[in-house]
């Protein structure tokens, strides 16, 4: 790929006057970015002398199992500042980061502002940053599900738009991204960053009592996670989510930690009934990953966990009706089975009678993908560090 364009960059200057680190200030909010950042965080510490890491955290996620539990598990730095944005609709939650990130690139002025994912906080600081002329590197551009009603593809497009690096997990982002007009030489295949936090973890994980402290069975029990609006917020649709999967329960244990956005569905919408199912708080991130290796199926609406079972090799049902990481279905061992109740049945029997589906590694999924960034960002930023 050639190199990227960097507008930073003085064309006087060339990337041998090294003197000066490149100020990253690096965005965290909500709980995937957190296994996102944590590698990223690592190898600009690792590079002291061509890395000044900013890590901020944004506070749009901010209980103790939501957040905290995440930066000690992965030995994330603790931040350099919190702007304790928390909850809110849309609107409030983007508005609060956009205007207290702005202060703060006013304050440490950046060279560059490195975001993750696809939340509120990550298109709240791209669009801070832009508008201060200060470039932005996306870390998983390019993902669409082309499901406008998802507010994280409305954060997908508007980031990508905005940023000057495109960071790619898969060969369709690349494809999505070109097809948009992003200029080909911004973008650059990486490879995954929560799967290289995933494979530095893996050991720690499976040493772990999770399974057995939940009284379960490994390979004879499935993982549920729902927190996606589409599924939860309608009284009806959690509903029958919960008929079926209580179903699936009384032939192998279904455990389900809970996302506080859901158990807040189930007591305003549902008046506080719990499905039939083994309900926990919130996991931490070594405790989900051992529950992830050993399960025989996990069924969920996230993003994430779609890549890290396919990672894992342990088979995903996904109660989505699209998804934005067509690899993990290509390759992986992920399915899109909608969120038809009857479909989610004639899935899960086809699963659990049928030949295991094997799946193989997307390519560049090797645990690299934190050096390959840090890589490009220091051949691109090296000349404009030295410059201020
Ligand atoms: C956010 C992301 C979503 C991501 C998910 C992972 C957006 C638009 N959505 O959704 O992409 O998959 O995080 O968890 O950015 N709450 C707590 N404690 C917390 C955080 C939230 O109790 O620490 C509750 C609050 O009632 C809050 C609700 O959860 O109103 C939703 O939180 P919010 O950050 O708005 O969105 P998520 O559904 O978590």
């Amino acid at each position: 790929m050639a190199r990227a364009r960097n507008p930073k960059e003085p064309k006087s200057v060339t990337s041998a006057n090294q003197s000066q680190p490149i100020r990253v200030l690096a965005i965290a909010g909500a709980r995937p970015n957190f296994m996102k950042i944590a590698p990223l965080m690592h190898e600009f510490a690792r590079r002291p002398d061509r890395f000044e890491p900013i890590l901020v955290h944004t506070g749009q996620h901010y209980d103790q199992a939501m957040s905290d539990s995440f930066f000690r598990d992965l030995g994330i730095p603790e931040p350099d500042v919190n702007l304790g944005v928390g909850s809110g609709t849309h609107g409030h939650q983007t508005a609060q980061v956009l205007m207290k990130i702005e202060d703060l690139l006013i304050e440490r002025k950046p060279h560059v502002v490195l975001v993750v994912g696809d939340v509120n906080s990550t298109i709240a600081a791209a669009l801070a940053a832009v508008k201060l002329d200060i470039p932005v590197a996306h870390v998983e551009a390019g993902l669409r599900s082309w499901d406008r009603k998802m507010p994280e593809e409305i954060n997908r497009v508007l980031t990508d738009s905005v940023s000057e690096w495109l960071f790619t997990t898969e060969a369709s982002a690349e494809e999505n991204l070109l097809r948009e007009g992003v200029a080909a030489d911004k973008i650059h295949f990486v490879g995954n960053v929560m799967i290289d936090t995933l494979i530095s973890h893996r050991e720690r994980a499976k040493q772990l009592d999770t399974v057995e402290r939940l009284g379960l069975t490994p390979g004879e029990y499935a993982v549920l996670t729902l927190h996606r609006p589409s599924n939860v917020d309608s009284a009806e649709q959690l509903r029958k989510l919960f008929d079926v999967l209580g179903q699936l329960n009384r032939e192998i244990p279904v455990v389900f930690p809970i996302h506080p956005r859901t158990a807040k569905a189930i007591e305003d919408n549902l008046g506080g009934i719990k499905p039939d199912v083994q309900i926990t708080a919130p996991l931490g991130y070594l405790d989900f990953l051992r529950l992830l290796t050993d399960a025989q199926m996990v069924l969920t609406d996230s993003g994430g966990i779609q890549e890290e079972t396919t990672a894992l090799g342990v088979p995903c049902l996904t109660l989505r009706e699209s998804t934005e990481r067509p690899v993990t279905v290509t390759e992986g061992t992920n399915e899109i089975v909608g969120t038809n109740p009857a479909a989610i049945e004639a899935a899960i029997k086809k699963l659990r009678s049928g030949p295991k589906r094997e799946g193989r590694q997307p390519k560049l999924w090797d645990g690299k993908a934190a050096v390959r960034i840090a890589d490009i960002l220091e051949r691109d930023l090296a000349g404009a560090a030295a410059n201020n």
